[in-house]
């Protein structure tokens, strides 16, 4: 299938989260991740940065449980979705402090599904979109808890390895995933950090 044709009909992850009920397709990148490495446990805070339109928060709220408690922000507005706490803001002006006085207290796993709006330039997205995984692992460092997780995405380029290797210069064990769900002509990746050690 062409990438046009791709984007333009969908997929079946598309048909997937229809089915499921998620927001996103993009749901299945992250459970793919908690199938393999299993970085979500019940009674976890967990901040989604990016999080609209509510696919990886709705999943997250799944993982932790009522006892658990998911924050997401987004520079777009997004729709209220039961048992997380969605705001509109843009990540360069939220405030750790805004986040962990909403979480109550330090979050055990950042998630970043942020992208910048793509132009078709891929250096030019690849350097955005690196710039905005800095400032979500700036974030995590801010508000992780010792042991904490870290799931980020990046565009493949050449400041990725850059970044992945700050990732795991934080954390004990550190992963490049693709899940499936990754559309085959797509440049992302996800950094998976687990076991977070404040430097
Ligand atoms: C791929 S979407 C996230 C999809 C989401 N994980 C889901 O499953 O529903 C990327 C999001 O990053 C957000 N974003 C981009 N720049 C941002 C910024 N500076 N601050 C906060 N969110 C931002 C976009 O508005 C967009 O909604």
């Amino acid at each position: 299938m062409s990438r046009r044709n791709s984007y333009k009909t969908g997929d079946r992850f598309n048909q997937k989260a229809k089915d499921e009920g998620y927001r996103a397709r993009s749901v299945y990148k992250l459970s793919e991740i908690q199938k393999r490495f299993r970085p979500f446990k019940q009674g976890q805070r967990v901040i989604d940065l990016g999080c609209a339109p509510g696919s990886w928060s709705r999943y997250a709220q799944q993982q932790v449980g009522r006892n658990g408690v998911v924050v997401g922000i987004d520079i777009q507005e997004v729709q209220s979705l039961a048992g997380c706490t969605l705001l509109q803001r843009d990540v360069y002006t939220v405030t750790s402090e805004e986040l962990l006085d909403l979480l109550g207290g330090p979050a055990d796993i950042v998630l970043s599904d942020m992208a910048p709006n793509t132009t078709g330039d891929r250096f030019g997205d690849h350097v955005r979109q690196i710039a905005i995984a800095r400032r979500a692992l700036e974030v995590a460092t801010q508000t992780l808890a010792p042991g904490g997780a870290f799931v980020c995405k990046v565009f493949e380029g050449e400041d990725a390895p850059g970044f992945v290797d700050d990732v795991r210069k934080l954390f004990t064990t550190t992963k490049r995933v693709r899940p499936e769900a990754v559309r085959r002509e797509s440049v992302e990746l996800f950094v998976l950090g687990m076991g977070y050690r404040p430097a």
